[in-house]
């Protein structure tokens, strides 16, 4: 592929067969896994030690908001800490843009930090008796930013997270939902190339985090920034991820986009997970759709007169146009059908799913 640029191009952040075992005898717990195939919990029990993440690959591509999700425990922040290097894989590696980042010496990895690297976290992390734009401005000043110039850059991002007017009380003056902007603003002062953002909503009230939801989606929107988001909460991963990889117990179990997901789960553990999810704005047409052949096949010729959609539809504007017509709903791709819907498909698809006929 030399001289081409290919889809490996557009991959920032690549983790490679990433193992971490916590504990004094890691590595000899890790060849023990490797040639016994050892459980977490035998792994515990035998050696003292605790596998934080087994065997993960993933590629996170250029621009994309990643989602990684799983139950409390699973090995999501011990994942994500491998990206800034925060932890060291027992075994594995991690490329970000190409540079593996256990080749960095002391001086890189502290840019690396500062300069690509935005971190958002759970807690916030700010220093109480700062105020907000010495809290956003504190990646700058690391760096050596001039003070009128690192004040300047802090109150433009300021108002990026529509918090005017807030930069000189004390962080701890502010709301929860408040601190965790300052948080987010606080991450972009340095213009990173990635966020890695820890659970950086769990913290605050339903309704609040709703609305920071949303500000991050839109804010994301022209940011384009390769963003991490690591969640415990599902309608959160689908609402915010461009694509999700479900963890359980150190392993990546499932990685999709939320569609892909919810309509094939890979497993018990990741149907449990998507049971609870409304499909209405996730599933598209074409996932549900059969072939002309195949309906024609079982009900004869498609009746005229019912609706047309397009195969990336939701399933939200399917129900509409199925409602105003008996015939099932064709799909189209350029104007080319490729399928069809029937209203018992579209019920289906609401009620269990989209596993059948
Ligand atoms: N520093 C550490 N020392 C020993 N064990 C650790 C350490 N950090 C994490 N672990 C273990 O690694 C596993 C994964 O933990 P991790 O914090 O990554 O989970 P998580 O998915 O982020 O959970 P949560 O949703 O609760 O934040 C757990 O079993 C945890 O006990
Ligand atoms: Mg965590």
């Amino acid at each position: 592929m030399a001289g081409k640029k290919s889809a490996a191009d557009d991959t920032v952040i690549k983790i490679e067969n990433v193992w971490k075992i916590f504990g004094d005898r890691a590595d000899q717990a890790m060849q023990a896994i490797l040639r016994d195939g050892l459980t977490k919990q035998q792994v515990l029990e035998e050696y003292n030690a605790v596998i934080g993440v087994a065997d993960v690959s993933l590629d996170i591509k250029r621009g994309e908001i990643f989602c990684v999700m799983g139950l409390s425990g699973s090995g999501k922040s011990t994942l994500v800490r491998h990206i800034n290097r925060l932890l060291e894989p027992t075994s594995g590696k991690v490329f970000v843009d190409g540079v593996d980042v256990r080749g960095l010496n002391a001086n890189d990895l502290q840019h690396f930090r500062n300069k690509k690297i935005g971190m958002v976290f759970q807690n916030f992390g700010l220093l109480p008796h700062r105020s907000v734009l010495a809290n956003i401005a504190m990646p700058l000043e690391i760096r050596n930013v001039n003070k009128n110039q690192r004040m300047e850059i802090a109150e433009r991002i300021l108002s990026m997270v529509e918090l005017d007017g807030w930069g000189n009380k004390f962080a701890h003056e502010l709301s929860g939902g408040m601190q965790q902007r300052v948080g987010l603003a606080r991450a972009l002062a340095a213009d990173p190339d990635v966020l890695l953002m820890d659970e950086p909503f769990s913290a605050l009230d339903p309704l609040i985090r709703r609305q920071l939801q949303d500000e991050f989606i839109k804010l994301a929107a022209v940011m384009k920034k390769t963003t991490v988001f690591i969640t415990h909460d599902l309608d959160e991963a689908v609402r915010v991820g461009d694509r999700i990889a479900i963890m359980r117990d150190g392993r990546v179990v499932q990685t999709g986009t939320a569609e892909e997901i919810i309509t094939n789960p890979a497993d018990d553990y990741v149907a449990e997970f998507v049971a609870g999810i409304s499909r209405l704005k996730v599933v598209r047409a074409k996932a549900i759709m059969q072939s002309v052949a195949s309906y024609e096949k079982m009900h004869g010729q498609v009746a005229p007169g019912g609706g047309a959609v397009d195969e990336d539809e939701n399933l939200t504007n399917i129900i509409r146009i199925a409602m105003q017509s008996d015939a099932p709903v064709t799909v189209k791709r350029g104007g080319k059908t490729v399928g069809v819907i029937t209203a018992k498909r579209v019920l289906q698809t609401v009620v269990e799913g989209t596993e059948t006929s």
